[in-house]
């Protein structure tokens, strides 16, 4: 099986995603997928839709292609780039059902939190990705960071707040065992598009 991993020949031009997977199904998109581990046991578990898992340390990108090559993953890929500048021009718009953002880096200095990537235009962002109906999930063990998230998401009138489905909850990411082994909780909100 080849790379899962994209190489990107152009980072001014969004992405085909006709040519990135053997199938065309729905679209859901990891944002700082880490070691994938998430990624890879959803995607396994979700075989009828594709996934991008992206992720800016190349490490951890390539952890996505070695697990996803040992399970036969062909529907998903990897894209080593900076999330946000992955959502504004390389995402095709409207072309994702979901995108997933489990503990995004908290920045806890105050100075310091202008660099989270959940600030007061992301719901925006997503909302130019995501397909009609389309939902944001997330989770962090950040109390101040997670009282953020809520509070973009209420101010902006296009989404709604749902819950997060059971099976899909119970997929944990590799921080958050590592968070719920210390006995610190997992927080999670999901924002789905009206
Ligand atoms: C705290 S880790 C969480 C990883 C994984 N989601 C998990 O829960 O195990 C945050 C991950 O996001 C990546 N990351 C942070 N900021 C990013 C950005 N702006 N664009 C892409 N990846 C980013 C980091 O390299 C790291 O792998």
């Amino acid at each position: 099986m080849d790379s899962l991993l994209v190489q990107l020949t152009t980072i001014l031009e969004p992405l085909k995603l006709a040519e990135l997977f053997p199938q065309p199904q729905l679209l859901e998109v990891e944002l700082g997928c880490g070691d994938a581990s998430f990624l890879a046991e959803y995607a396994r578990q979700n075989p009828a839709r594709n996934f991008i898992g992206v992720e800016r340390l190349l490490g951890r990108v390539q952890k996505l292609d070695k697990k996803g090559r040992r399970l036969g993953l062909m529907n998903t890929r990897g894209v080593r780039i900076e999330s946000a500048y992955f959502l504004e021009y390389l995402l095709p718009p409207h072309s994702a059902a979901a995108l997933h953002i489990y503990f995004p880096d908290p920045w806890p200095k105050k100075k310091h939190r202008r660099h989270r990537l959940i600030g007061e235009s992301f719901p925006a962002l997503a909302r130019r990705v995501l397909a009609p109906g389309g939902t944001v999930f997330l989770r962090t063990d950040d109390t101040d960071y997670f009282q953020q998230m809520n509070e973009v998401f209420a101010a902006a009138k296009e989404y709604e707040t749902v819950a997060t489905p059971v099976a899909l909850a119970e997929i944990t990411t590799d921080f958050e065992r590592d968070f719920n082994a210390q006995g610190i909780p997992t927080l999670r909100a999901a924002y789905q598009l009206k």
